[in-house]
This record gives structure tokens, C-alpha cells and sequence, in this order.
């Protein structure tokens, strides 16, 4: 997997230019979703660096992370007459750029693609790293490749317009590349108002949050060791979003990890000796900002089902990073059954879950 190069942007035109510029290609491909085509599009359309080149839209949000999204995508490659040197950009959050990214890393074997997220949760999470693919089979992002995007083009000012939900689910995974960083972070991170947004301060930290998360995909690009560190919080998360779904209920990415974070951060105090103060003010900033998700013990064992599909798991058994401290990252360690039952009654009991 070739390095990427990720861009904070104060001027998109510019940075887009000269990314398109490093890519050369015959064709250009831009591949939107139907809310950033509404809501991203007209700040970027009338870019000299855009002339001449194709749209795609597909449906805006997961539910058409599909196979069915992809070989749309597929297809209007093909009728657009996209070549092998052909270069696509992904203009979108998390669903665009994952979705966009596989479709490019294997039409015709692959074609390059640049990243410009819209969202918070693709700025500093999904858009960086280049995990790529779709929902299958009712699981997430069950198929995929690791393919990074040429560049990553992070531009804060579309965050002015984000709504708070999806703010907060970005800061989701700022928060857990805090609490995989170091205790500056940390706190700079559950000391921010997330009801009075200084954009200029949010500007700072993304930079800082996304510097960690490269940093972590440098060292481990296909996540056969360190890169495990970013899935903290994701065991319980995931498990909770599948629920959810199976449910009909409509839980953003960001909001599962944080429940999820509060869940292995427990499992941390517990077995690592995670610092119970620490435990207790994350927990506060979670429950005052994200709420609850509610459900009972007799929804356990289906949750333990979905923390067994987990694609993280080895031999069967259920994988959890925890930590010993802030930054203190232990990777590759499993719970049983029992544990984690104890684990989600303190999630219900911390939470009013
Ligand atoms: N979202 C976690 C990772 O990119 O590894």
C-alpha cells in the first residue's frame, strides 16, 4: 500500500489542483453522494481543476454502502469510458469515501482516487489510512481492500455546516485517538464545548487527531499489530451499530464507538488497571454528549454473536484493545463471555442504559 498524502487545506482549489496535478490521468471522475451533491458540490463545481469531468451521485448515507451502490459506480465508470489511467475524486463523508475508494481500487484493477471528506467523521477516521469497501451479508465494511487514496484533502470550513449530530460522531474518534495518544490530548479533548463550537480550536485538534491516526497507519498500514490501537472502543461499537440495524433503530458510527468506548474502558479499569478517575470523567463527557443506548440482558447474547463475526477476531475469540493508561496501548486481548456480560451491565448501570 503506497503512502498518502494528507492535505490541511485553507485553500481547496488550490490543494485540489495540485493533487489532480500529481495524479496523471485521461479522465476524471467525481463521485458525490445525494446530500453532498446539494450541499458540497456548488463550493467546489466551479473549480478550473473539476472542467471536463464526469459526475457520479449515489445515495447518501450507509444503508447504500451496497453491492449493488458499487456496480452503479462500476458501471458508470464503464459508460463514462474510464481507463486504468482515469483518476476519481470522492467528495463525501465516510460512505462516499469507503464506497468510492473500492469502487476506484478495483475497477479495472485499479484506478487512483483523491479524497476530499465532508464530515468529521471521514476527516479524521475513515478518508486516512485507506480502508476501503462496502456492507455485505449484514455486516459492515465486511468487503474491502487497504488502499490508500493518492491525496486526503481535509478542509474544515464544510464543518461549519455540519450538523451537531455529526459532529459529535466525528469526535467520537478524536476522543479515541486521544485516549490512544497521550493525557494533553485527552483532556484538551474532554475539556471542549461541543454545544458552542470553536471552529477555529475544532481546526487545531483535527490536525492533531489525524497526525495520530497517521502516525499509528504508518507504522502498520494492514493493521497486523499497532493499527489495532484505532479500534478501541469498536468491539462493543460495532456489535451495538449491528444491533441497531437488526432493529430498525438509527445509531450514528460515532455515537456506537462512544458507548463502546465507555464499555472497554471499563474492561481496561478492570483487567489493566485504567485509571478509575479517568474511566469516570470520560465516561461524564460521553453520557452528557451522546446520550444512551438503551437496551436489556436478554439482548446480550445477541450482541456476543455480533462480537464474534467481529472481521477483528482470530481463532474464534473475541478481540478487545484496551488500555492501561491514556497512550498505554494493549492490543490483541480477549474476554469471555462472562466478562463481557459484566462489562455491558456496567455499561447499562453507568449510562441509565
Ligand atoms: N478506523 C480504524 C482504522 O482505520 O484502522
Amino acid at each position: 500500500m503506497t503512502q498518502q498524502e494528507v492535505i490541511i487545506s485553507k485553500n481547496l482549489e488550490q490543494s485540489l489542483t495540485a493533487a489532480i496535478g500529481k495524479c496523471p490521468h485521461d479522465r476524471l471522475f467525481v463521485l458525490t453522494d445525494t446530500t453532498t451533491l446539494e450541499l458540497c458540490w456548488p463550493k467546489v463545481h466551479q473549480f478550473e481543476c473539476l472542467k471536463g469531468s464526469t459526475m457520479i451521485t449515489i445515495g447518501a448515507t450507509d444503508e447504500h454502502k451496497t453491492l449493488d451502490t458499487l456496480a452503479t459506480v462500476w458501471t458508470a465508470l464503464q459508460k463514462g469510458g474510464a481507463t486504468r489511467h482515469s483518476l476519481m475524486v470522492n467528495l463525501g463523508g465516510g460512505m462516499v469515501t469507503d464506497l468510492g475508494g473500492f469502487a476506484a481500487s478495483t475497477f479495472k484493477r485499479g484506478i487512483r482516487y483523491i479524497n476530499i471528506p465532508t464530515t468529521l467523521l471521514s476527516m479524521v477516521d475513515a478518508s486516512v489510512g485507506g480502508k476501503t469497501g462496502i456492507n455485505f451479508g449484514g455486516l459492515k465494511n465486511e468487503i474491502g481492500v487497504f488502499n490508500c487514496a493518492s491525496s486526503v484533502i481535509l478542509d474544515t470550513e464544510f464543518l461549519r455546516t455540519l450538523d451537531h449530530q455529526n459532529i459529535c460522531s466525528g469526535y467520537a474518534e478524536m476522543l479515541k485517538h486521544g485516549l490512544i495518544s497521550n493525557i494533553q490530548n485527552w483532556a484538551e479533548l474532554i475539556n471542549f464545548d461541543l454545544d458552542h463550537i470553536d471552529y477555529t480550536h475544532l481546526q487545531d485538534m483535527v490536525a492533531k487527531s489525524v497526525a495520530i491516526k497517521e502516525e499509528i497507519v504508518e507504522k502498520d498500514p494492514t493493521e497486523k499489530g499497532i493499527r489495532k490501537a484505532l479500534n478501541l472502543g469498536h468491539t462493543v461499537g460495532h456489535a451495538l451499530e449491528s444491533l441497531a440495524l437488526e432493529e430498525n433503530r438509527t445509531v450514528l458510527h460515532g455515537y456506537a464507538v462512544a458507548w463502546g468506548l465507555v464499555s472497554e474502558l471499563y474492561l481496561s479499569a478492570k483487567r489493566m488497571n485504567f485509571p478509575k478517575d479517568k474511566l469516570q470523567q470520560t465516561i461524564q463527557f460521553i453520557r452528557e454528549n451522546y446520550g444512551t443506548f438503551v437496551f436489556d440482558c436478554k439482548e446480550y447474547d445477541r450482541l456476543f454473536d455480533f462480537m464474534t463475526h467481529d472481521k477483528k477476531n482470530e481463532a474464534g475469540i473475541i478481540n478487545f484493545t484496551l488500555l492501561g493508561d491514556i497512550g498505554d496501548i494493549r492490543i490483541n486481548q480477549s474476554a469471555n463471555k462472562e466478562e463481557i456480560a459484566d462489562m455491558l451491565d456496567f455499561y447499562r448501570e453507568s449510562m441509565g442504559s
